[in-house]
């Protein structure tokens, strides 16, 4: 099947499921409050909110000191209800809600914005329920400043008992600061979702395992608990209005998976809610799932993982939705797998079917994990899947929600921070699986994207002939400058459709990308990612070779938005920024067009690679151009442009290895818009602390990352690398314990053994450690970055120069390998020859590379 059947077929299916059988439930309480509005207005998804001016709902508020009510401008594409309007005070003000007793879900609505006579970053406040503490020094300004989104919902679970009204108080930090909020909505839910175990057939009760702890962990009436994810695993995410009747929003988990290589399944067929009930969670849940593919043997020695970013010193309930959706699974012990949630083992040997009793029968396992706050703020919750040898080796997963539990003060509220998506490898599953391919999964954003390029707005630089060193010198940019001038070349792309100035970027018509990519065909697909596939396509009459970006439907944002954004993507032009040729807008997509990148990302070329190793002096220069590039970045307009994803799959490689960075400026489309609406862009193993810490973004962040990829290129490994040991998971961490240790050489690229000049291992070191120093100030700027690599590289050519000239008078030091001490790796090759080892050059003073150590500087 092409990928558009498999589309048309994706599109027909959600109508079915929609359309047909989700069962709803309906809710007692059923509040939406559009605060600082008055009448009613009707949102979106065509609920109608109810403006708290005027009406029974408006809040209370000490005497003297009114609330204030404002309107905000809405960008981009949080629906206008109830965001447009907020309600705002310096001091306390409360809403009372007479509510029948029982569970309810609590969401807040709030959209950061410069309310008139309020200070847009004065915004600190506390919101209470009854006892329970929601948030604490919360500042909607902070997440979203570090999110991308002004728009951020809380969803919160509280339990009301008789006689007690809900009442919901917002308390700003001090009298100069400011409380607000935008909508509030309270929906009732069946009390045996979340807070009641709940029975099946045999009497047994769905009580939550507590994982490592006592063996299980009641869910009490005096708990609040708030909503962290919430995922549709293996499906696209789910609106409010096709959750089951409770308004609950289903993001696309794709962000979270780790696995590679894993195969997805999105099944229709009617489904027997015979052990739960049937509002537990959306059909489309149940009828998507992921599983790990067909290699039984690699099935066996790997994990099906995913990571969840969460705050720590909390309890977390993990729920797990299963449903057998294999034809031909229907018997007990065909799938069974152990899990294993926070590293630790959270049920042996799971079998979904041995708990239904067949296919196709919804499920959902409960369990409560701590998790310690160990001096860090934030921490990766994991879910592990490992295969048990059975007849098909293979675990399966259909939802996940995680909700924070209220410690025993009643409090929720954790640090003013924003978990950041993890890092992750493009995964082209469906090659993999015999069945013919279900549907293309993304997975991970950032990605091997392997794109890229230049062109468009060359005009501007033909113009400016002002880089002097890049500018029109680039044989693309030559390129596009003599296109420009060809009459049937300029006919050809001309503007046919929407408003961005056609002299920056050429505009594609959907026609025309489709013959570029044989109608998005799956065999060309070059990179996944969270926003989409990317398709290797040709132009030009099949002159030119270009990657083309399709957005996938959930993570399409508006159009208008989508125009700003190419807009500011083709303005900004440099030899070491991937650049975009053009778009297309057309029917409904979103489609980028890049220059293709011959030698795709930095990460394919470093490790997990068949790919032969890229020599010291080719890394360096790499390292070099991605300095370049950001310093570019950084320095280009008036305020500073932040990355914000530096990592080695967002650094690609043209036919001749000049790097270029990539992704920058996409702030806003790799992202689910829908998704719970604070993901900061950034990638775990690569962020920032201080950043983390202070919620002040700035060039320095970026400085980090980059200090990240330095050892990450030095190194050959990645980031962040679960299987490891805790100490060495976080490799800047390690690294500078290695640093510190004196022992860094036991973890450099056993392939650049011998081929450093030990004063350039030392300055890039030196440099590499005082990138990613703890405070931001500490590090160096990319512009000192780019000047110390430079010298770097120097010192590595005069030393190679040095060494030709020793091994003509003496050939013997080539052969003189350092070490046996301090690298490991070596003792795998003893007894080969040693000139095959190192085939490069070899430095007298290389064993000093065991003793270096760097002190820092505070
Ligand atoms: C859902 O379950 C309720 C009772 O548990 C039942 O009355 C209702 O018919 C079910 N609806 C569907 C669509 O299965
Ligand atoms: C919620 O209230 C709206 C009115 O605002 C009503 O149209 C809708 O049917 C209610 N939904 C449920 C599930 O009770
Ligand atoms: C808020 O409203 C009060 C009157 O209700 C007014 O005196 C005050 O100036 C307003 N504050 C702001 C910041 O607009
Ligand atoms: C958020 O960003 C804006 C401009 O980018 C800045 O003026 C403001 O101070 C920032 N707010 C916070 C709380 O950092
Ligand atoms: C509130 O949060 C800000 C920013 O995260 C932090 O600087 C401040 O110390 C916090 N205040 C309290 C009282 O926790
Ligand atoms: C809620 O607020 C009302 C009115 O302000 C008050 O009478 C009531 O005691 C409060 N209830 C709780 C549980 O705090
Ligand atoms: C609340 O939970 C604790 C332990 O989690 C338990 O000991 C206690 O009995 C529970 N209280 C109620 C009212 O269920
Ligand atoms: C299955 O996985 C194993 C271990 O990763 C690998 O050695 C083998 O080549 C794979 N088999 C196939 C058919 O891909
Ligand atoms: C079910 O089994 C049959 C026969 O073994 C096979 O042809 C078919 O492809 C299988 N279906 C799936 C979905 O694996
Ligand atoms: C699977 O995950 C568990 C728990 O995190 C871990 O102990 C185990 O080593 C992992 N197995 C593999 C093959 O990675």
């Amino acid at each position: 099947m092409k990928t558009h059947q498999i589309f048309c077929l994706f599109v027909i299916l959600c109508h079915i499921l929609t359309v047909t059988s989700t069962f709803r439930y309906i809710a007692d309480e059923n509040i939406t409050i559009s605060c600082g509005s008055s009448g009613i207005s009707t949102a979106d998804d065509e609920r109608d909110w109810i403006g708290d001016i005027g009406s029974k709902f408006a809040p209370t508020e000490e005497p003297n000191h009114k609330s204030n009510t404002s309107g905000a401008e809405i960008q981009g594409t949080p629906n206008a209800v109830p965001y447009m309007t907020a309600r705002l005070s310096n001091w306390q003000f409360t809403y009372v809600f007479p509510v029948t007793p029982g569970p309810k879900f609590v969401r807040l609505y709030f959209y950061s914005a410069s309310y008139s006579g309020f200070e847009r970053s004065k915004d600190f406040f506390t919101v209470k329920v009854g006892s329970f503490t929601l948030l604490a020094n919360f500042s909607a300004s902070i997440l979203a400043n570090s999110s991308d989104h002004s728009d951020i919902s809380k969803e919160f679970c509280i339990n009301v008992d008789k006689s007690q009204k809900l009442n919901l108080t917002f308390i700003p930090f001090s009298s100069n600061y400011y409380a607000f909020i935008n909508g509030i909505e309270i929906v009732s839910m069946p009390e045996d979702l979340y807070y009641r175990p709940h029975s099946v057939a045999n009497g047994e009760e769905l009580v939550p395992v507590y994982v490592g702890q006592a063996p299980q962990f009641y869910i009490n009436d005096s708990m609040a608990l708030e909503m962290v994810y919430r995922l549709n695993v293996g499906g696209g995410s789910i609106s409010p209005k096709e959750d089951t009747g409770m308004f609950r929003q289903w993001s696309d988990g794709t962000d979270y998976l780790l696995s590679e290589g894993v195969n997805p399944r999105l099944v229709s067929m009617t489904l027997n809610y015979l052990y739960i009930p049937n509002y537990t969670a959306p059909d489309a849940v149940y009828l998507s799932a992921i599983s790990m593919g067909p290699n039984s043997t690699r099935n066996l020695i790997s994990n099906l993982t995913w990571g969840l970013p969460v705050d720590t010193g909390f309890n977390y309930l993990v729920r797990l939705h299963f449903c057998e959706i294999d034809p031909n699974i229907s018997i007990p012990g065909v799938r069974r797998f152990t899990i294993y949630i926070d590293y630790q083992q959270a049920d042996e040997a799971a079998d979904v079917v041995l708990w239904t009793d067949s296919n196709y029968r919804p499920y959902f396992k409960d369990y409560v994990v701590m998790i310690r706050n160990k001096g860090e703020s934030m921490h990766l919750l994991s879910i592990d899947l490992n295969p048990i040898d059975s007849d098909l080796c293979d675990a399966i997963l259909n939802g996940v929600e995680v909700f924070k539990l209220s410690d025993q003060y009643g409090n929720l509220a954790g640090p003013n921070m924003v978990p950041p998506p993890l890092d992750q490898e493009p995964a082209l599953a469906a090659n993999e699986s015999k069945t013919k391919k279900a549907i293309f999964i993304a997975i991970g954003i950032g990605l091997g994207i392997i794109v890229v390029l230049t062109l468009v707005c060359c005009m501007v630089l033909c113009k400016l002939k002002k880089t002097r060193r890049f500018g029109c010198c680039h044989p693309l940019a030559k390129w596009w400058c003599r296109s420009r001038l060809d009459p049937y070349k300029r006919e050809f792309s001309r503007r046919t459709a929407s408003s961005l100035p056609g002299e920056l970027c050429r505009y594609f018509r959907l026609d025309e990308i489709k013959t570029a990519c044989n109608n998005f065909d799956e065999d060309l697909i070059i990179g996944v990612g969270g926003f989409g596939n990317v398709y290797k396509g040709l132009i030009e009459q099949g002159n030119m070779m270009v990657a083309i970006k399709r957005m996938k439907q959930e993570s399409r944002q508006g159009v208008r938005e989508f125009l700003t954004e190419i807009e500011m993507l083709s303005q900004l032009r440099h030899v070491h920024l991937v650049s975009l040729i053009g778009y297309c807008n057309d029917g409904g997509e979103m489609i980028l067009v890049y220059e293709y990148m011959a030698n795709g990302t930095l990460r394919h070329h470093l490790y997990d690679t068949l790919n032969d190793p890229l020599t010291w002096k080719q890394r360096l220069q790499i390292c070099i151009g991605a300095a370049r590039g950001l310093h570019y970045l950084h320095t280009c307009t008036k305020h500073p442009i932040i990355h914000r994803d530096v990592k080695t799959t967002n650094i690609l490689l043209d036919e001749k290895w000049v790097s270029k960075v990539s992704d920058f400026g996409l702030s806003k489309m790799g992202l689910d818009n829908t998704a719970v609406s604070t993901l900061v862009k950034g990638t775990w193993g690569y962020l920032d602390p201080d950043y983390a810490r202070r919620q002040q973004l700035t060039e320095k962040s970026d400085v980090y990352s980059f200090g990240v990829v330095m050892f990450e290129v030095l190194c050959a490994r990645k980031a962040l690398n679960l299987k490891l040991q805790e100490e060495q998971r976080n490799l800047a961490s390690w690294a500078q314990k290695c640093i510190d240790k004196g022992t860094i050489s036991q973890i450099i690229d056993p392939y650049l053994t011998n081929k450093i000049a030990s004063e350039c291992l030392k300055v890039y070191m030196e440099l590499a450690e005082s990138c990613v120093r703890d405070h931001g100030i500490e590090r160096p700027t990319m512009n000192d970055v780019m000047e110390k690599l430079e010298f770097a590289f120097e010192l590595q050519e005069n030393a190679e120069v040095e060494a030709t000239k020793d091994t003509d008078l003496e050939e013997v030091s080539l052969f003189r390998v350092a070490t046996a001490n301090g690298a490991p790796w070596l003792e795998s090759t003893s007894g080969t020859d040693l000139s095959t080892i190192s085939t490069g050059l070899s430095y007298p003073s290389l064993d000093f590379v065991t003793t270096i150590s760097i002190t820092s500087q505070d």
